[in-house]
């Protein structure tokens, strides 16, 4: 559903005004502490962040991918990780019971997601199973009404606050590949859930992943999200949806960037004048403007795409790769046209420097992406659809 033009904007002047007086006044200070202070948690709890993609029937804002990207792009424009609190809640964290979840697993989970009192998690990467998803070891061995989980899942984003997982595994263990996984939900409080220490991390401080031990841990068959060997495509239909959202959170950042950079040039002076009216400066200013405009038209375009009930795998992939990549040359740059201070903390822009890097990582690298777009253009081709 759509919301109308009035309310749609009050929503973003909303979230861009939280932004504005609770999260860019602090990101420092979450940097230091490496946590989001609970009163800001609160705050987007209480503006709905939490659901804003679970729909209103469930306690959520209900909002179509349009306007899911609307928001990611004000959640862009501060530190990360305020987005990621909310982000798995959001996204890979609850999209997976969304879009394949029964009436009953729906009714007893999502309205505890929208309101931000579950926090959930995504479970697929493995020491071992990285950009190769199918790879998944874990396995999940049917014993009567239940399955048992047994392996270890890696950098599960806000694993550590989880109540709720969605963990891809292997049911079929004589099925190599994607075709052998099934998807569950899985409470932390399951016993032999364990939830390893938060790692250390080169950005995006108060975010953290995880890793998730499961050592006999018993999930009723009533928590299966689709069918036995439905897992890889549960998976890899969340991500689709994911990477749209993280597209736009990189082209939000990269926003940001761009007015740092510019308020600053327009203010710091060498040669007798402001560095803005220097000509090499200028091209950094130009081609960052540029590219994080091509990158808002296309996540806008493909969200459009995907609302009309097209297939946007590719396009997801596209974007993502674009906006990841887009975003580390726009920081890059931020760093340049700041000079030394952009490589003192105080400034803020050696810390988006290193946020934004985990961008053309997670959820796919780049290189997966051009897997996605070069295969399926390839196809495209073969059908005769190109
Ligand atoms: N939607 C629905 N189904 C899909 C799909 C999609 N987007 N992509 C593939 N499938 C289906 C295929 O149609 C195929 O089904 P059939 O066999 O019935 O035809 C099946 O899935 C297998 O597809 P592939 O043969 O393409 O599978 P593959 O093993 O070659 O891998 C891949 C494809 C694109 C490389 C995939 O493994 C991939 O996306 N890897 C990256 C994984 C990733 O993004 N990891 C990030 C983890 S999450 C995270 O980072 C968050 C965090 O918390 C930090």
């Amino acid at each position: 559903m759509a919301y109308d033009q009035e309310t749609r904007d009050a929503l973003i002047e909303m979230v861009r005004r939280f932004v504005d007086e609770q999260c860019k006044p602090i990101e420092g200070q979450v940097a230091e502490e490496d946590a989001v202070p609970k009163d800001v948690v609160d705050g987007m709890k209480e503006l709905g962040l939490f659901g804003i993609s679970i729909p209103e029937e469930f306690g959520g804002l209900g909002l179509n991918m349009e306007e899911e990207v609307l928001v990611a792009l004000e959640l862009g424009q501060t530190s990360p990780a305020f987005r990621s609190v909310a982000g798995t809640n959001i996204g890979i964290g609850s999209q997976g019971l969304v879009m394949w979840g029964n009436d009953e697993q729906k009714a007893q989970w999502l309205p505890k997601i929208a309101s931000g009192e579950i926090i959930t998690s995504f479970c697929l990467t493995e020491p071992e199973a990285g950009s190769d998803a199918g790879s998944v070891k874990t396995r999940a061995e049917r014993d009567g009404d239940h399955y048992i989980l047994n392996g270890t899942k890696r950098y599960i984003t806000n694993a550590n606050k989880a109540d709720l997982l969605t963990v891809m595994a292997r049911t079929d263990q004589n099925t190599p590949g994607g075709k052998g996984l099934s998807s569950f939900l899985v409470e932390t409080t399951t016993p032999g859930v364990t939830i390893g220490k938060p790692e250390k991390k080169m950005g995006q401080q108060g975010a953290h992943v995880c890793d998730v031990i499961f050592d006999n841990a018993r999930v009723p068959v009533a928590n299966r999200l689709g069918g036995e060997g439905d897992g890889f495509k549960v998976a890899m239909s969340v991500l689709d949806r994911g990477r749209l959202h993280i597209s736009a959170v990189c082209t939000g950042v990269a926003e940001r960037l761009i007015s740092e950079m510019t308020n600053y040039a327009v203010e710091r002076k060498q040669f007798g004048e402001p560095i803005a009216n220097h000509q090499l400066v200028q091209a950094m200013m130009a081609d960052s403007y540029a590219e994080a405009y091509a990158a808002r038209c296309m996540v806008l375009d493909a969200a459009q795409k995907r609302d009309r009930g097209e297939n946007v795998t590719l396009l997801a992939a596209s974007c993502k790769m674009f906006a990841s990549e887009m975003v580390g040359r726009v920081a890059d740059r931020a760093v340049q046209v700041f000079g030394g201070a952009g490589y003192i903390a105080d400034y803020g822009i050696e810390r988006f420097y290193r946020d934004v890097r985990i961008f053309r990582l997670y959820e796919g690298t780049t290189q997966i992406q051009q897997i996605v777009i070069g295969r399926g253009l390839a196809k495209l081709a073969k059908d005769g659809q190109i």
